[in-house]
């Protein structure tokens, strides 16, 4: 019998041998306009298979902006983006996002349990009765985040890096093959942050597409194959070692800020 070789993993492959395979995702010439101040502007990017993307910059950036337009939830108000070539217009169950946590209502009263299970909602883009699967997946995704003990606790009163924990249960439970996170390292414990790197590292073998949001400098460099320095406009883009220099820092994150991350000199 013929082996198969999984999918995912030769997706990661493929997208490896450069020019020849198409970007996952892509952005053109994006825009989007808030009366009459612009979030951000003519940003062109591409999202490869088995790559993490991560997005830099200060708040006001339009990190949070950009994610949502990936992810459909936001309509530009000039440019496209892509999704295997075909025009995101809305929300995909391909892609997975997990907002940034100030984005959330936490008072919302709801499970543990029922947020990851939103997850297998997202995927078939429809309310379906929760089968006994759904369930038993649910419980496997909250115990690779180690949170299945909390199931039927209110998400309103974990911790933030207990809350952020179950938005990724959730967005595993999707079975996406775009992940989109916005500061998912912000406001949580050590420990929290070690798990979604491996999280992220995982799904990256995995095949999948990742870009996440970040205004921390280490967790930029630290897990993602390029990094987006952006505000407003892309200031650069390419390995975390060539974006993330003293030079771009500055004009970034303008120089009394800058100061405050002394990583390495300008290449
Ligand atoms: N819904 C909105 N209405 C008006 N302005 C907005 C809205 N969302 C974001 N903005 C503005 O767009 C800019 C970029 O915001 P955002 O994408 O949240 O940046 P970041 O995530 O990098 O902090 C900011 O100036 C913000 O005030
Ligand atoms: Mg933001």
């Amino acid at each position: 019998m013929r082996k198969e070789i999984p999918t995912s993993l030769s997706k990661t492959k493929e997208s490896r041998l450069g020019d020849s395979v198409a970007p996952r995702m892509r952005t053109v010439r994006l825009g989007v306009h808030f009366a009459e101040r612009s979030a951000i502007e003519d940003i062109t990017l591409d999202f490869l298979a088995g790559q993490t993307t991560s997005l830099v910059g200060p708040n006001g950036a339009g990190k949070s902006t950009l994610l949502k337009c990936l992810d459909g939830i936001l309509a530009p108000t000039h440019g496209e983006v892509f999704l295997d070539e075909q025009p995101v217009l809305r929300p995909s169950p391909r892609v997975a996002y997990v907002p940034q946590r100030s984005d959330v209502d936490w008072r919302f009263p709801i499970s543990v349990l029922d947020v990851a299970l939103m997850g297998r909602a997202l995927r078939a883009s429809r309310l379906s009765p929760v089968s006994h699967r759904d369930r038993q997946d649910a419980l496997a995704a909250l115990a690779e985040v180690r949170m299945r003990r909390f199931a039927p606790v209110q998400i309103g009163a974990l911790s933030g890096g207990q809350q952020q924990r179950v938005f990724i249960a959730r967005a595993l439970l999707q079975e996406a093959d775009v992940y989109l996170l916005d500061e998912p390292f912000s406001g949580v414990d050590a420990p929290t942050q070690a798990l979604v790197l491996q999280v992220l590292d995982d799904l990256r073998l995995a095949g999948k597409t990742i870009v996440f949001a970040t205004h921390d400098l280490a967790m930029a460099e630290r897990s993602a194959d390029v990094s987006v320095m952006l505000n407003r406009r892309v200031v650069a883009t390419g390995p975390p070692s060539q974006v993330l220099t003293v030079h771009n820092l500055q004009s970034t994150f303008g120089g009394a800020s800058a100061s405050d991350f002394p990583r390495r000199s300008s290449a």
